[in-house]
């Protein structure tokens, strides 16, 4: 596909903030189908440095509070003004995903980039960690690294060569998040589906000179990207 939004950034400012496989360009895709009304309080959930998040606000409109464990708030808060956003616009927020401290039903929306395979494989994350900080009919809209086919119990030696089966767990195909996400109560399916973004996003990643790339470009330059995708799904508060 064609990334008119993500072209407007700079790719060396895109590289330096990225924690993984072009987000820009996996987010663009997510929202491709928006529902989300203009104005509306979202959480960029697993924010990372908040490059997604800065993209949430500038490309649609939404004031977004950018909620991440690992990264530094402060920091996120420093390039967020850098990049020209106020506090009235954007909010750096360090928290854990599985502990959040919102108001009930405080958000519009919710959009996560490339990380709630961290937290999110508990069948039981949505409803009790996640659902109830979203107002009813708002959306929920998730990217997940994935695999075509899950093949834990085999894995291909490509993979091997940059990531540990350990690591690998954190990764699954449409099935897996499929039957996760069903068992979902409070919210109904909107989509979920096998993403375009996969090989390109991998590429522009490994070309990114940090060590997490460097290890990455193992498997990458070995083909091990035929067995890779990422999966999108949408979902609806009830
Ligand atoms: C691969 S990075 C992706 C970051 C960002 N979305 C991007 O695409 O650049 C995964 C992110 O998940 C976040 N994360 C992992 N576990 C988390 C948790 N329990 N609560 C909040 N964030 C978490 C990490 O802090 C990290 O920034």
């Amino acid at each position: 596909m064609k990334y008119a939004k993500t072209a407007k950034y700079d790719i060396e400012m895109i590289n330096q903030k990225i924690m993984g496989p072009n987000p820009l360009k996996l987010e663009e895709e997510l929202m491709r189908d928006n529902r989300v009304r203009t104005g509306a309080i979202v959480m960029d959930l697993g924010s990372g440095q908040g490059i997604t998040s800065v993209f949430l606000v500038k490309e649609y409109g939404f004031k977004v509070y950018a909620t991440d464990l690992w990264s530094d708030a402060k920091e996120n808060q420093k390039f967020f003004a850098e990049m020209g956003l106020t506090e009235e616009e954007i909010v750096a927020v360090k928290a854990d995903a599985t502990d959040l401290q919102y108001e009930k039903e405080f958000f519009d929306a919710v959009v996560s980039t490339d990380s709630y395979n961290y937290f999110g494989r508990d069948a039981d994350y949505l409803d009790e960690k996640l659902l109830p900080f979203v107002k009813r009919g708002g959306y929920i809209y998730i990217v997940v690294p994935g695999m075509k086919k899950d093949c834990h119990t085999d894995i291909q030696k490509e993979l091997l060569l940059s990531w540990t089966p350990e690591q690998l767990d954190y990764i699954h195909d449409k099935e897996y998040w499929k039957n996760i996400v069903s068992k979902s109560k409070n919210s109904e399916i909107i989509s979920i589906y096998e993403m375009e973004s996969n090989e390109e996003c991998w590429n522009d990643w490994i070309r990114c000179n940090n060590k997490y790339a460097i290890n990455d470009r193992k498997a990458i330059e070995a083909g091990a990207g035929k067995y890779l995708n990422f999966i999108a799904f949408v979902l609806k508060k009830k």
